[in-house]
């Protein structure tokens, strides 16, 4: 057999794409619920256009996401059906602090997640919590700024205290933040940023960037103390960036893309800023506030293990003319002419798969977890909602052999596999309902209108069989 006996098994999903009832059981506004559908959002997301309240005329799909709030048994239930050993979620910060700096939590909150990992345990799924998947308090940004501010580690630890408390000895796999080097790119949407407009952003964006490590950093050493049996991860948005061409110009122009993202890994697995970082805040005369403690937090709390999403590689260009015609949506790329690609455009590479493994491995000699991976792709379901999804069963097909043949072929350690959307959700980056990631249909469109129901696609069958050979059966 290819892959470990207890490789994990399941899929994935995040608070504000899944949960809905925005303001039910006491729950308090994030940036997340304030994000609207359609053109304006990109803005928003970059932080540029300022929405903290909501404004008639926009639709904002995260007040109803899926309604996974009053739906979360059925929807357990069939990811038990497919044999999940694991399922990954995330915290909705404001629903545990609906303000973010209260001294006591809502009780109300905390029974909510304690329903969902307690049915997760009733089914045998291990839950792996996101404890902040992009989620942060509207108060929090207007009465601190948000990450730019260091006393947001405070008001994070107190999240984190509650979960690694109430859920001692229920959870031990735990990501401190998704997709950290998101905030570079949509650091409203990340990381709750707003900018003024004279204001240099790369200066905010890094000192957050360094709050968040710290907090991370911070977090890591309390999930040990409360719990040695702990077991914590980073997470990044991962996929390696190709050179356009073999011009040294454009190989290096590749290697700065991902050094990009490398800086936040480097920083929660080494324990310390790497050379190239220091000369680049240098060069940019960028001002991080790093103290003795916050280092000596960093190198003594690095990570167990490298969560990250793959979805595709990229191509990246020395040429800033050509740049200008990078597409994608929040990681721009340039066309590569050997990949076809999804209809958003996403580059498919399954081969690039096995290839980011290799540098993440080499690079960094942890176990990793692919924590997100799939196709996000237009489904039209028959009368009774059955959808011959096999285009998404290609898909996954083709990335599980290639991480099978990183862990057999190339002796990477993988800790397991969890897709992405394994019920369809709210898309992060366009808000819509249509780009589904599910083996569950759901029936709602991307104003939020339909029944709500759930039906199992063809995948749904195949995934099962799938995990129920561990891997072995594609
Ligand atoms: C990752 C995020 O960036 O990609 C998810 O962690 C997101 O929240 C996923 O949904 C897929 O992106 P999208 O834009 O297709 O939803």
């Amino acid at each position: 057999m290819t892959l470990p006996k207890n490789f994990l098994w399941g899929g994935a999903t995040a608070a504000n794409q899944v949960e809905g009832g925005y303001n039910l059981g006491g729950r308090g506004l994030a940036n997340v619920d304030l994000i609207p559908y359609g053109p304006t959002r990109f803005d928003v997301m970059a932080g540029t256009k300022k929405m903290l309240q909501f404004e008639k005329d926009y639709y904002y799909p995260a007040k109803k996401g899926i309604d996974m709030y009053q739906h979360y048994e059925e929807d357990i239930a069939l990811f038990a059906e497919m044999g999940f050993t694991v399922y990954r979620f995330s915290i909705s910060w404001s629903r545990i602090f609906p303000q973010g700096d209260e001294p006591v939590p809502n009780e109300e909150g905390i029974r909510f997640y304690e329903k969902m990992v307690d049915e997760c345990i009733r089914h045998g799924i291990k839950p792996l919590i996101t404890i902040s998947h992009f989620d942060c308090p509207i108060h929090l940004i207007q009465k601190y700024g948000s990450w730019r501010n260091r006393e947001m580690i405070g008001f994070y630890l107190n999240l984190c205290k509650v979960l690694f408390t109430r859920f001692k000895g229920k959870v031990h796999h735990w990501i401190t933040f998704n997709e950290i080097n998101m905030l570079l790119h949509a650091p409203f949407m990340a990381a709750g940023l707003l900018f003024e407009e004279e204001e240099n952003q790369e200066q905010v964006k890094y000192e957050a960037a360094h709050y968040e490590l710290v907090a991370s950093a911070a977090a890591t050493k309390l999930a040990k103390e409360i719990d040695p049996e702990n077991v914590i991860g980073c997470m990044l948005a991962a996929g390696d960036n190709y050179p356009n061409t073999p011009n040294p110009e454009d190989v290096w122009a590749a290697k700065m893309v991902d050094r990009e993202s490398f800086f936040f890994t480097d920083v929660q697995i080494r324990g310390s800023y790497p050379a190239y970082a220091v000369k680049m805040l240098e060069r940019q005369d960028i001002h991080i506030p790093i103290t003795d403690q916050d280092r000596v937090l960093l190198q003594e709390n690095t990570v167990d293990f490298l969560g990250f999403s793959y979805y595709s590689s990229s191509v990246a260009s020395a040429d800033e003319k050509l740049n200008e015609l990078r597409e994608g949506n929040l990681f721009p790329t340039l066309k590569n002419d050997y990949l076809k690609a999804s209809e958003w455009g996403w580059q498919i590479d399954p081969k690039g798969l096995r290839i980011t493994m290799n540098t993440l491995y080499d690079r960094y000699q942890i176990p990793l977890f692919i924590v997100e991976n799939g196709l996000g792709a237009v489904d039209i379901p028959d009368e009774s909602g059955y959808v011959e999804d096999d285009y998404r069963i290609d898909y996954l097909a083709q990335h599980i052999q290639a991480f099978k043949d990183a862990v057999s072929l190339d002796g990477v350690d993988l800790l397991g596999y969890t897709t992405w959307g394994c019920i369809d959700l709210v898309s992060a980056s366009s808000g819509e309902m249509k780009k589904r990631y599910g083996f569950i249909y759901v029936d709602l469109d991307d104003q939020g209108n339909g029944s709500g129901k759930r039906t199992r696609k063809k995948s749904f069958s195949w995934y099962k069989q799938v995990i129920a050979s561990n891997g072995e059966s594609l």
